[in-house]
Parts: structure tokens; C-alpha cells; sequence
């Protein structure tokens, strides 16, 4: 089954709880956290993880885009974070694997990100640890960027890895998936569809989610 996960940073930050609850359809809910030096954008912190919790049932999707995650991987658990997800160019190995095994600690799901300049094999070291492994398909920072099919092959052979050596983990995209672009993930192997402009700028949004299953 193709599981969405909408991304709040499309939604309207003054109305979050209202647009929160839009998304009920929805499988999970993706919180974009952003540091102003992984990424070149500021956006949501731990109190708003927090915050969040207390407004909804979906699963908290949290992708960390910051530096050094393992710094804080406890405290967003903490918040209620459901899924944790650390980028793999964020620290070292050794560190992100460290990163892994506190979220777990915490009881919950963790996984490691790639950016589009990141090669498949960066997840290879993680793949056994891993619930879920996020690929991405712009750089990370904004929502309503060009979707990459280039990243289509890199998708692929994360698929065939997965389905080989731990095939309970998830594989997620996140970055310009739209209901022509759904399609392609999907046949690439994807099961978790991250859509922030293409759920928040659709007129009917349970319909929006339904058109993202493919
Ligand atoms: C980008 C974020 C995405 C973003 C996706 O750095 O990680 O989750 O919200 O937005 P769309 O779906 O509009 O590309
Ligand atoms: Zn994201």
C-alpha cells in the first residue's frame, strides 16, 4: 500500500491546527525542521513537535535537515515524533549511526535521508538499522521545487537493497511529487510519498491524497 505523508511546511503556519486536520486521510504527517546551516532556511523547531502532537493521531514524520543531529534526535522523540529521519551527510558514519540507535532507544522508527547529490551506496552502511530511508527529489530547504527524475535509478536499486536485506523498511520521497510525478516514484519503487504544494494547493484535499496512491 502507498502511504502519503503531506508536508506541513506548505500548510498555513497561522491556521497549523485547522490544516493539520485536513490532512486526517493522510498517513503521516512530514515536519520539515530546518537549521539555517544544513539547509538555508529556518522553519520548525522541538515546541512545535510538541505542539503538533497534542492535535492530531497521524504518525509525526520528522526530517531533520540540521547539523548534527544527534544532538537532538532525543528531544524530538520526546516531543512525539513517531519517525525520526537523519541525513547522512549531516555527521559522520559513526555519529549517524549513534543518531540511529538513540531514536530506537526512544522506541521509535528512525532512518537516514539523501540528498540528490548523495549516492545510493551512502545508505548502504545504515540499511540494516534503518525503518525507513528518504530520498530526495529537490535539494532540501523549500517546498515547491521542480521534481528530479533523475533520481529515479538511485530509487531503484534502494528498492532492490531494501527488498534483499530488510524488507520491512520503508522508502520515502520527498520533494515535487504531484499527481504526474506519484506515478513515476511509485514504479520506482516508493511506498511513502511525501507532498507538501500539491496536498496544501489542491482545492479537494482528501481527493489530492487519494490522486497521490497512484
Ligand atoms: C524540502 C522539504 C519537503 C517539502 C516538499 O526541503 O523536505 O518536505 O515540503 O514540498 P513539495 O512537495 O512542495 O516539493
Ligand atoms: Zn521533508
Amino acid at each position: 500500500m502507498i502511504k502519503i505523508a503531506p508536508s506541513i511546511l506548505s500548510a498555513d503556519f497561522a491556521n497549523l491546527e485547522r490544516d493539520i486536520r485536513r490532512v486526517a486521510a493522510a498517513d503521516y504527517l512530514h515536519v520539515d525542521v530546518m537549521d539555517g546551516s544544513f539547509v538555508p532556511n529556518i522553519t520548525i523547531g522541538i515546541p512545535v513537535v510538541a505542539a503538533i502532537r497534542k492535535v492530531t493521531e497521524l504518525p509525526l514524520d520528522v526530517h531533520l535537515m540540521i547539523d548534527r543531529p544527534l544532538r537532538y534526535v532525543e528531544q524530538f522523540c520526546q516531543a512525539g515524533a513517531d519517525i525520526v529521519t537523519v541525513h547522512v551527510e549531516a555527521d559522520t558514519q559513526e555519529n549517524t549511526q549513534r543518531a540511529l540507535a538513540l531514536i530506537h532507544g526512544q522506541g521509535k522508527r528512525a532512518g537516514v535521508v539523501l540528498k540528490p547529490g548523495t549516492p545510493a551506496e551512502a545508505a548502504l552502511p545504515f540499511l540494516d538499522s534503518c525503518d525507513i530511508i528518504l530520498v530526495m527529489t529537490v535539494e532540501p530547504g523549500f517546498g515547491g521545487q521542480k521534481f528530479m527524475a533523475d533520481m529515479m535509478p538511485k530509487l531503484e536499486r534502494l528498492r532492490s537493497w531494501i527488498d534483499e536485506r530488510n524488507p520491512s523498511c520503508e522508502l520515502e520521497v520527498d520533494g515535487g511529487v504531484d499527481p504526474v510525478t506519484c506515478k513515476t516514484v511509485i514504479a520506482s519503487g516508493a511506498n511513502v510519498l511525501v507532498a507538501g504544494s500539491a496536498v496544501y494547493g489542491a482545492e479537494d484535499i482528501p481527493g489530492r491524497i487519494r490522486e497521490l496512491r497512484g
